[in-house]
């Protein structure tokens, strides 16, 4: 039946009536807040990532604190270590600067779920996600180190360990070497579809990871392919993955309804830094309306199928949300 029996504007016409036919909805219970912690004191604002910041242990605390009294039920830790070299020693290193962030925030904020990324290219001399070998990243030699990595941070008490390599076969390898030390409660979220993204651009910046020669893309996903991350996905789960995620967010929303559609895991998107900075950009120069801007941004990436949303957005969205 079509107009005008059937008027669609109707349903739109109050407020009450919208909130009772919305199909998706936001809520703080579904962010998850990344957090940059560095050795030192104090905190410093991060220039291509502006209402970011480098996080001494201390500060990083007392923020996670804050967001988790928001409703922000989740971070996730990135280290920056004091150096790096060929074998990304700090990565592993049960003193490194995660697994010095993950013990105060178990100490101090102790319902909060703690996630950390597992991957080299913070900690390597070169900025690739592995180890070198004959002028390539050497996939099963990177393996070990992940996997190595991935232990101490269980050790220092994670929750979640998340590689985000994309390197063949580190799901499984991360999973024995988990279960082989009793740490078969730490659950593996897999950065299952990671494109090689212009998106990352201040997240280079912001973590000291910009490879120092050639690119990501012999490990990372072509943007040009939907099929591929549906494989990558399957994969990782076959492996063990406890739960998968489709990065960036808002350019591949058709790769996360694919994922949702394919497999039953809970299923995280990663809003990454450029899609953070490019609305912190527009709203700086009044273009839109911050906000608003978010807030829609999060709704299309779980109406795309998202349960939950990794964001820099989710602090201060949870106070708008609450
Ligand atoms: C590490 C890693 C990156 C991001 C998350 N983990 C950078 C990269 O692969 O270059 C990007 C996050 C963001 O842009 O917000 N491999």
């Amino acid at each position: 039946m079509a107009f005008p029996v059937t008027r669609m504007r109707r349903l739109r016409r109050t407020a009450g009536v919208r909130d009772l036919v919305r199909e998706t909805r936001v809520a703080a219970a579904d962010l998850i807040q990344p957090y940059f912690v560095r050795h030192g004191s104090g905190e410093e604002e991060i220039p291509s990532m502006p209402g970011q910041y480098h996080l001494s242990v201390d500060a990083l605390v007392e923020r996670a604190a804050a967001a988790h009294a928001a409703g922000v039920p989740a971070v996730i830790v990135f280290g920056l270590p004091a150096r790096k070299d060929e074998a990304a020693s700090e990565a592993f290193d049960d003193e490194g600067i995660v697994q010095m962030a993950v013990r105060a925030l178990r100490a101090h904020v102790p319902e909060l779920v703690v996630m950390t990324d597992v991957c080299l290219c913070q900690y390597t001399s070169h900025g690739h996600c592995g180890i070198i070998q004959d002028g390539d990243v050497a996939n099963d030699v990177t393996l070990e180190v992940l996997a190595d990595t991935a232990l101490s941070h269980a050790r220092a008490g994670a929750d979640v360990v998340a590689p985000s390599d994309m390197m063949d076969g580190r799901v499984a390898a991360i999973r024995a070497a988990l279960d082989g030390e009793g740490f078969e409660r730490t659950s593996i979220l897999a950065y299952s579809a990671k494109f090689a993204s212009a998106f990352y651009g201040p997240f280079r910046d912001a973590a000291h990871s910009a490879p120092s020669m050639g690119d990501r893309r012999g490990y990372q996903m072509d943007p040009a392919n939907g099929r591929e991350a549906v494989r990558e996905a399957l994969l990782d789960i076959e492996e063990g993955a406890d739960m998968v995620m489709v990065k960036p967010a808002l350019p591949y929303l058709d790769v996360l309804r694919s994922l949702r559609d394919q497999t039953r895991v809970p299923l995280a998107a990663y809003q990454v830094s450029g899609e953070y900075a490019m609305i912190a950009a527009a709203a700086a120069q009044g273009l839109m309306d911050e906000r608003a801007a978010v807030l829609e941004a999060l709704t299309a990436i779980r109406r795309a199928g998202a349960d939950m949303v990794i964001t820099y957005h989710a602090a201060r969205a949870a106070r708008w949300l609450s």
